[in-house]
């Protein structure tokens, strides 16, 4: 649930090999985690038609897709070091992706040219989440949907108190990752309505695996 290597990661050479070589290591390991496969499990395979998968990153999704239902897969991501391994992942699960390789804020693509947006565990990342949350609804066919799985912030009083304290230096060792962001309000911002929404702690420190998953349609 880390997203970028850190701001100054390119201001050293051994920030640049941290940022190209170990940092998307760390985080390709870290998002193979069992609980987060099941969640990708839920999600992935009900992607049908024309697909764009926002914050493809190392390509861990790419195996749940049900290719008898995808006409054409689009993985967007800025990184392009995350790209050579989803391109591996790619080749080894027999499906052809189109990669765009620039930031969810301005999607390259036509106005309603969509039939379902995957999102997992990105929307913490996105720096203009509000306005990559819009692009997405803006690319979205009417009867498009949008299939999210999201860490974010907490139903319990005390958890959210800390994922507030701890957010600030997190999102500076993570590189960028935000715990505390409340999903299903950015989706409604966003004009989108949830259609199914579920949510529960998965294992591991409550600050950071409250997760919200479900289909969101345009409102
Ligand atoms: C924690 S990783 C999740 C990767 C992948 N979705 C998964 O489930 O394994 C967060 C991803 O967000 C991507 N990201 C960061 N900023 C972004 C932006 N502005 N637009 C789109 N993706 C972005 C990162 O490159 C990274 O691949």
């Amino acid at each position: 649930m880390v997203a970028k290597p850190p701001a100054n990661a390119g201001s050293s050479p051994v920030m640049g090999l941290y940022a190209k070589y170990i940092f998307p290591a760390v985080l390709d390991r870290v998002m193979r985690q069992e609980p987060i496969r099941r969640q990708r499990e839920k999600i992935v395979p009900r992607a049908r038609g024309r697909v764009l998968e926002i914050g493809v990153g190392s390509g861990l999704n790419l195996a749940f897709y049900d290719r008898a239902k995808v006409d054409t897969l689009c993985g967007l991501d800025p990184s392009l070091d995350l790209q050579r391994r989803a391109r591996g992942r790619a080749d080894a699960a027999g499906i052809e992706v189109e990669f765009i390789p620039v930031s969810g804020e301005e999607i390259p693509l036509e106005d309603a040219s969509i039939d379902t947006v995957v999102i997992t565990y990105t929307m913490c990342s996105i720096p203009d989440v509000d306005v990559a949350l819009k692009e997405m609804r803006r690319v979205l066919r009417p009867e498009g949907s949008l299939l999210f799985s999201e860490h974010g912030r907490a139903p319990d009083a005390g958890v959210v108190r800390w994922q507030d304290r701890l957010n600030p230096i997190w999102r500076r060792i993570s590189g960028g990752c935000n715990m505390n962001r409340a999903i299903p309000d950015l989706l409604g911002a966003a004009g989108f309505e949830l259609a199914e929404l579920d949510s529960m702690y998965l294992p591991g420190p409550r600050v950071l695996t409250f997760t919200y998953w479900g289909t969101a349609t345009r409102a």
